[in-house]
């Protein structure tokens, strides 16, 4: 496997199911009295640019069940936001830690901290990728039984950094990806080039929320207005009107599909209570498999 986790492309499909396998492990055996840690004694350092919830308390608990210990550091609390080169936090902080990860706004930030460093680099989020949270998704969709080289999954709503993990690993896995996206907020052209250069998925964009969902077994939303967009809400409110995950759409995907949705979610924009917390709805288990799945990724990428 590669040093660093920056996207889904940096995994193999073999890497990728092991890590998926690895952490139902984890899930069946992590945290009980007598389970392994194979961490002990090793520290992660959190970097966070950006507000989070999920990302943070589930590697940070995924640590301690592995016998490590992780260091929050908010945006407040180091030199990169008063300027010190992300270069040099790198080398620094390798001295130190054995694994870093980082939520921040370029990717190309989580790749000069991934060069710079000699441990390995876990992407938290940017603005263009999402993989952690994929990987939980994946791990879900698998547990309730589907096939992930063979299932349809639809996304509705905003072409963002989640959409585009999305598109790489429908192409690493083979599965079919239909995007419902208004125009302008279509994943990253770029992403969808390089994801399909040998990929194996059938993934591409519609306008039709209706015509994505139609026969899929995973509908899946993100927020309308992510992380750093907030100037532009009232505009994205506009823009995806009709894209929104209701009762209505969900009827027109299979008998059995799953909702999932990488939280925080907006109730009554991306997605409808009635289905946020309706039978089909798997959202809580996507976050809870966070943690099982980058306990895997912890793992497999820090030395022990
Ligand atoms: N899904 C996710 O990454 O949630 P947080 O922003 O709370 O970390
Ligand atoms: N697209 C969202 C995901 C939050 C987990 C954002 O970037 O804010």
């Amino acid at each position: 496997m590669k040093k660093d986790f920056l996207r889904i492309l940096n995994l193999t499909s073999r890497e990728l199911l092991a890590l998926l396998s690895s952490g139902r492990e984890w899930k069946r055996k992590g945290g009980r009295r007598g389970a392994p840690r194979p961490l002990g004694g090793k520290t992660l350092a959190m970097i966070f640019q950006k507000a989070s919830t999920r990302t943070r308390v589930s590697f940070e608990v995924g640590m301690t069940r592995l016998g490590g210990h992780a260091l929050f550091l908010s945006p407040a609390d180091t030199q990169i936001s008063r300027g010190e080169p992300v270069r040099d936090t790198a080398r620094a902080l390798s001295r130190y830690v054995d694994g870093i990860m980082i939520r921040t706004f370029l990717q190309e930030t989580v790749e000069e901290m991934a060069s710079a460093a000699t441990v390995p680099v876990i992407n938290g989020l940017t603005d263009t990728h999402h993989p952690c949270q994929v990987l939980a998704d994946l791990m879900t969709a698998q547990e309730r039984g589907f096939d992930l080289r063979r299932m349809k999954v639809a996304f509705i709503g905003d072409g963002n950094n989640v959409a585009n993990s999305w598109v790489e690993a429908a192409h690493l896995l083979g599965f079919t990806l239909r995007l419902a996206c208004p125009k302008g907020f279509e994943p990253s052209a770029r992403v969808m080039r390089e994801a399909s250069a040998d990929g194996k998925g059938d993934v591409r964009i519609v306008r039709d929320p209706a015509e994505a969902a139609r026969d899929a077994d995973v509908l899946y939303t993100d927020v309308w207005t992510s992380m750093g967009q907030e100037k532009e809400r009232r505009r994205r409110l506009a823009a995806f009107r009709g894209f929104g995950i209701d009762a209505g759409l969900l009827g027109t995907a299979r008998k059995g599909a799953i909702v999932m949705h990488c939280l925080p979610a907006h109730r009554g924009e991306e997605i409808t209570d009635e289905v946020m917390e309706g039978p089909q709805s798997a959202v809580f288990d996507e976050a809870e498999n966070r943690m099982h799945v980058q306990m895997a990724l912890l793992e497999r990428l820090i030395p022990h």
